[in-house]
């Protein structure tokens, strides 16, 4: 028996058209009018978007930061994220200090295996680059499905790296087919300017954004396209919060070199006017910092013209009332990051699609396309066509919501989006054939999500 999606409006990246989808089994069977066969289920949903389900490919679930771990899990995050829409997560499993890629990676796997409720699959970040470790790129593209891994330019002493091991981990990355995500922030910069502010007894949340400044983006963008071209090597930039590192990409682009650059919600809708002296303004302290409000016309701009490739959350949740309070006495001991994943389709089509500040053939790309394409998923997810996996986002585009931590799914105790007025919401959710949203709620208490082994990127 195969289920039939009826009378719905299929969007992909490129098309946009009535039509109904056949789903048997885990997989998008054929897509047409008369599909149905005698014995199939026919589900109405006239008037409906229908979407492929999201691709969100920057989530940090269960990450030790500092002396604590971040709220949400691998079973709260994802159970937010497929309420919102999105049917697959790629999360950061993190190489600490001394570890091995391998020990990471199957500590990672431990953290998630039988808790998602969305299909997931990891990239590697790593703190610790040595011969040892540029040795396992290739154990981990070939062997173990993680076509991508991520470093950082900022977090001195804990995370950060140096120009030397970026040159190298670009040429190990092309060598294996693994694409090299940055963490785009200049860390030397930032580390003087935090220890300027503190000396000086400046310690509220507000000298968050001051010891971050834009310059310190840019410069980290601009030298890091600069290392990755040296490199002949690709690389794709994690949330990107500004024009000037947004001009940066555009102009490197145009020269044809191979850049990706992603941005996130909470860059597009919020800003630096969220920093003050009050502890409340802890519950926006991120890196990048929310910049300032002129910022955010350009990055729609950039979704819009396609220099953005990918809108991801960097879904790093921390709960007020007893994680962000770290940092009542020195903003540099906040743990940075918000949550978003159960936000990011509603918060994209609410702001974007329905003011036409994007269109829908952008929505999709940006939320599902591009992501899958670019961490080698697709056509498996990001699309809707025979064959694909039948992830499938039923969007009801009259379905009006405020955005409220008490009933949301994440678990965290506030959300920076509290109070937002939402139009359009995920009715039905499918992941691989299986109903698991049902008029938004989760209607399957199990975890159904698998591991998804990557390709390696070309
Ligand atoms: O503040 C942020 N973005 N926290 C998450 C870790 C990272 O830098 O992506
Ligand atoms: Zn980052
Ligand atoms: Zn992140």
């Amino acid at each position: 028996m195969g289920v039939i999606l009826r009378g719905g409006i299929i969007v992909t990246a490129v098309d946009y058209y009535k039509a109904d989808i056949r789903m048997e089994g885990e997989k998008v069977i054929a897509i047409g009018e008369g599909i149905a066969l005698p014995e199939d289920h026919i589900l109405d949903v006239e008037g409906c978007f229908l979407l492929p389900g999201g691709v969100d490919v920057h989530t940090h679930f269960d990450l030790p930061v500092g002396n604590t771990v971040t709220a949400d899990d691998f079973s709260s995050g994802t159970q937010g994220a497929i309420i919102g829409g999105t049917t697959t997560v790629v999360d950061y499993a993190t190489q600490f200090k001394g570890q091995t890629l391998k020990e990471a990676l199957m500590a990672w796997h431990a953290k998630a295996r039988g808790k998602n409720y969305t299909d997931y699959g990891f990239h590697m970040a790593i703190s610790d680059w040595n011969d040892d470790i540029a040795e396992e790129i290739c154990w981990l593209s070939k062997s173990a499905g993680v076509t991508s891994i991520k470093l950082y330019m900022a977090y001195k002493n804990v995370l950060q790296v140096n120009d030397d091991i970026l040159f190298k981990a670009f040429t190990k990355g092309k060598q294996h087919g693994v694409l090299v995500c940055v963490h785009c922030e200049n860390g030397d910069m930032i580390y003087n300017l935090v220890n300027q502010y503190r000396s000086q007894g400046n310690v509220t949340p507000y000298y968050h954004s001051l010891s971050r400044p834009i310059i310190a983006e840019e410069e980290a963008v601009t030298r890091v396209i600069a290392i990755a071209q040296a490199a002949q090597s690709q690389v794709y930039i994690v949330h990107l919060s500004s024009n000037l590192a947004l001009q940066v990409v555009m102009k490197a682009k145009a020269k044809g070199n191979k850049v990706y650059a992603e941005t996130c919600p909470q860059y597009l809708l919020l800003d630096e006017s969220y920093y003050n002296h009050s502890f409340e303004s802890t519950k926006y302290v991120i890196s990048p910092p929310l910049r300032q409000k002129e910022n955010q016309d350009f990055l729609w701009r950039g979704l819009s013209n396609r220099i953005l490739d990918v809108v991801a959350t960097d879904h790093c949740s921390f709960n007020f009332n007893g994680q962000k309070d770290a940092g009542l006495q020195d903003f540099s001991m906040i743990p940075n990051g918000i949550p978003g994943v159960e936000n990011r389709l509603s918060l994209l089509y609410t702001y974007g699609v329905v003011p036409g500040k994007i269109s829908m053939n952008t929505f999709v790309n940006v939320t599902a396309t591009q992501p899958a394409k670019i961490f080698g998923l697709f056509p498996r997810k990001g699309t809707i066509a025979p064959g694909s996996d039948a992830d499938i986002v039923v969007w009801d585009t009259n379905h009006t919501f405020v955005i409220r931590a008490e009933t949301q799914y994440q678990r965290v105790d506030y959300t920076p989006y509290e109070g937002l007025q939402q139009k359009g919401k995920a009715r039905h959710v499918f992941l691989r054939g299986r109903q698991v949203v049902h008029h938004g709620k989760l209607c399957d208490v199990n975890p159904h999500g698998i591991y998804l082994p990557r390709q390696g990127i070309r």
